[in-house]
């Protein structure tokens, strides 16, 4: 009797646990690990956001612990943020992140000392080549300092190039002149000496953008300051992944002894007029500016799936030189890009969905491994 019944028991256990797990975090722990299946190739990271950070949501720690070992603030070490008033600097969330990646075994990359966007307010009412040079120095050397041995890295100057690889007109180009990026790795260096430190650019895998790039990581190394690595972001579009500029890019940054990283991984499914990732650069909404509310078609997710298998394919062919893989967000519902460069937008850019399911990419990237 007791026996005939126990394959039942068993078998409505089963069915149980089945529906359980598919309904949430469960599932996630029953998914492979994205942090586990590449630990002998390079580091797979996330960018964090406030809630994420606070740990508001006890299953997205979990999901987020298991899936990544590194992480960047999405916007919590920014400038503006962390520096409010000329003398006045909040550390409270950019703590708790380090306290985070304490927590969980993952590693911190500051994001970012010198951006010429995301500044603070009071920097609009600056006018004087000292003014601005007192405050670049004292932000770099506070912010290193108080996260000295804390952080594992930082990008140390953020999209400092234009397109064509001349030098952005920033506030910082106009008042300090071309040396301000030499400048920012020494007092980073002095500040903070065992961290690595990186540049970080979109679309310095482009061939003019990165002879600029090249150019002036040459220059830091002539002055004898120290450069570890180079961020290429990777806001690139579905079924236009600029391959072998990616490849020429690992091969002739590595060939300078720089790691190479890729540092803000998504892969847009929505149209643009522009390239890049200029967050100056806005589009008005029409008619087809939200072509997928609900759903992805189905096309699409297989040419994004197909995009970040041939992505990872490369990156794991030169993983001697590809140190990080960070995604720009954990899941879709995450993602910058729902907002820019139109606000309200419903776009599918990462591994996950918008419940932190695997999408048919995460399967395909987790494959590439084998
Ligand atoms: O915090 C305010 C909030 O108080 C306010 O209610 C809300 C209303 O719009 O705005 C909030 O600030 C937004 C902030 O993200 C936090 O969500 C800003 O408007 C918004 O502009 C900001 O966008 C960030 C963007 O950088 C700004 O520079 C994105 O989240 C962030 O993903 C993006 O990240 C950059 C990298 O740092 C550098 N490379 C490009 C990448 C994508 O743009």
């Amino acid at each position: 009797m007791l026996q005939k019944k126990q394959p039942i028991a068993l078998y409505a256990a089963l069915l149980l646990l089945n529906a359980v797990a598919q309904s949430g975090p469960l599932f996630a722990q029953t998914i492979p690990s994205l942090r586990e299946t590449f630990k002998n190739d390079f580091g797979i990271g996330t960018a964090l956001n406030n809630a994420q950070i606070d740990e508001r949501d006890p299953q997205m720690t979990a999901f987020i612990a298991r899936q990544f070992n590194m992480a960047t603030p999405e916007n919590v070490m920014k400038s503006a943020l962390l520096h409010p008033q000329w003398d006045t600097y909040d550390f409270t969330m950019g703590d708790k992140l380090i306290e985070f990646g304490k927590k969980h075994d993952i590693k911190i990359n500051g994001h970012t000392l010198i951006w010429h966007s995301q500044l603070p307010g009071f920097i609009r009412g600056i006018h004087s080549k000292d003014s601005i040079q007192t405050f670049f120095t004292n932000h770099i050397k506070t912010v290193a300092g108080h996260y000295k041995g804390k952080v594992y890295s930082w990008d140390v100057v953020n999209e400092a190039l234009n397109e064509d690889g001349t030098m952005r007109k920033s506030v910082f180009l106009q008042y300090l002149g071309d040396n301000f990026v030499t400048e920012a790795f020494r007092l980073a260096q002095e500040a903070s000496p065992g961290t690595e430190l990186y540049y970080n650019d979109y679309n310095n895998e482009q061939p003019k953008k990165r002879a600029g790039c090249i150019e002036l990581v040459k220059k830091i190394k002539a002055a004898g300051v120290r450069i570890d690595g180079v961020g290429i972001q990777g806001h690139w579009h579905v079924g236009k992944i600029p391959l072998k500029d990616i490849e020429e890019s690992i091969l002739q940054y590595s060939a300078l002894g720089l790691k190479v990283m890729f540092t803000e991984l998504d892969i847009e499914v929505l149209s643009r007029n522009f390239q890049g990732a200029d967050v100056g650069q806005r589009m008005t909404a029409n008619a087809q500016s939200n072509p997928y509310p609900t759903a992805l078609p189905d096309s699409v997710q297989q040419q994004l799936a197909a995009d970040y298998e041939a992505l990872f394919k490369l990156f794991l062919k030169h993983k001697d030189k590809v140190t990080r893989v960070t995604f720009w967000g954990v899941n879709d519902a995450n993602s910058w890009l729902n907002n820019w460069p139109i606000r309200g937008r419903t776009s599918y850019p990462l591994l996950f969905d918008r419940n932190s399911q695997p999408k048919p990419a995460f399967y395909k990237v987790i494959a590439t491994a084998k």
